[in-house]
């Protein structure tokens, strides 16, 4: 596996490679969803290319983003263990050399939930992930169901700036207590993560009401609310929107999904399900195995 530390380091490497390239982006600090990640987008390309760089322009607080996780040298072992053939990881002069004064806007989905409550976030990542792209010219890329609403504005920033990268969706995977996996977890006191496993269980819990013929948002909101208030969570959105334009449903019918953000004391967390019938359920966040 090679290291590339700039982006003319990746540019040698790429040219004398031929083959499709598949990326994996990633803020590093790497947990099982990652990899499984790696191990989705394989079969679709010739050559795993990760990236590892922690995005300055998409955190709000800059505390947040100097707090925010990091082990690269534990994160190439890992990529290596998984056969990824290349990884960048650029500094933040590389990626933003001094001037730079060029940015991505997506209207429309970035406006519901992170976009109200983390503004600019959106324009951090679309930058960056257009960046990314025209670095490592993939043919497919990944991107988890976890950061749904990201998904989607990059599902739709690909689509609309004619990127010629096909983008796969990855499943969704949880820690054996049924919270989500994410890098901010370590940042969890084991009595935080004690409180954090009633986000999988309110969303559990909503999914169980709506199997059984609730289908008012409101209803099923209030549901998580009240479930994440009885453990001290605050929630800061809990949103049931529609699977494609990101916005709120009063509804929940096929193709609709809860989406929330909550602070577990000082760590933000933030976790989706998507509303199915069991009898269809295709098996799509197979590493579900505690719930769902
Ligand atoms: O999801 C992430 O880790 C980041 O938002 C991404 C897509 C790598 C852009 O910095």
């Amino acid at each position: 596996m090679i290291i590339c530390k700039t982006v003319s380091d990746y540019t040698g490497w790429r040219f004398q490679k031929g083959g499709r390239i598949g990326v994996v982006p990633t803020m590093g600090y790497l947990h099982e969803g990652h990899l499984s990640l790696v191990r989705q987008i394989r079969p679709a390309c010739d050559h795993v290319v990760a990236t590892i760089f922690v995005n300055p322009t998409q955190f709000n607080q800059a505390e947040d983003f100097e707090r925010y996780p990091r082990n690269e040298e534990r994160d190439c072992e890992l990529l290596e263990a998984e056969g990824v053939s290349a990884v960048f990881i650029p500094g933040v002069d590389e990626v933003y050399p001094e001037g730079a004064a060029s940015w991505v806007t997506v209207e429309g989905v970035t406006e519901n939930m992170e976009g109200k409550y983390r503004p600019g976030h959106f324009q951090g990542v679309t930058t960056v992930v257009t960046k990314l792209f025209h670095i490592i010219q993939p043919q497919v890329a990944i991107f988890g169901e976890k950061d749904f609403q990201q998904l989607r504005v990059i599902e739709e920033m690909t689509r609309s700036l004619f990127f010629p990268i096909s983008i796969l969706r990855g499943h969704l995977v949880r820690e054996d207590d049924g919270i989500a996996m994410s890098s901010r977890n370590v940042r969890l006191s084991p009595a935080e993560r004690e409180s954090a496993r009633a986000i999988p269980r309110a969303l559990q819990a909503a999914h169980a009401l709506w199997l059984k013929g609730e289908s008012s948002a409101r209803v099923l909101r209030a549901e998580i609310r009240e479930r994440l208030g009885d453990e001290g969570i605050r929630t800061e959105y809990v949103s049931v929107i529609d699977e494609e334009t990101v916005q709120p449903v009063k509804q929940v019918g096929w193709g609709a999904r809860v989406c929330l953000a909550a602070w577990v004391g000082g760590v933000r967390l933030i976790d989706t399900m998507r509303f199915r019938q069991g009898e269809e359920w295709d098996g799509s966040v197979s590493h579900n195995r505690v719930l769902f």
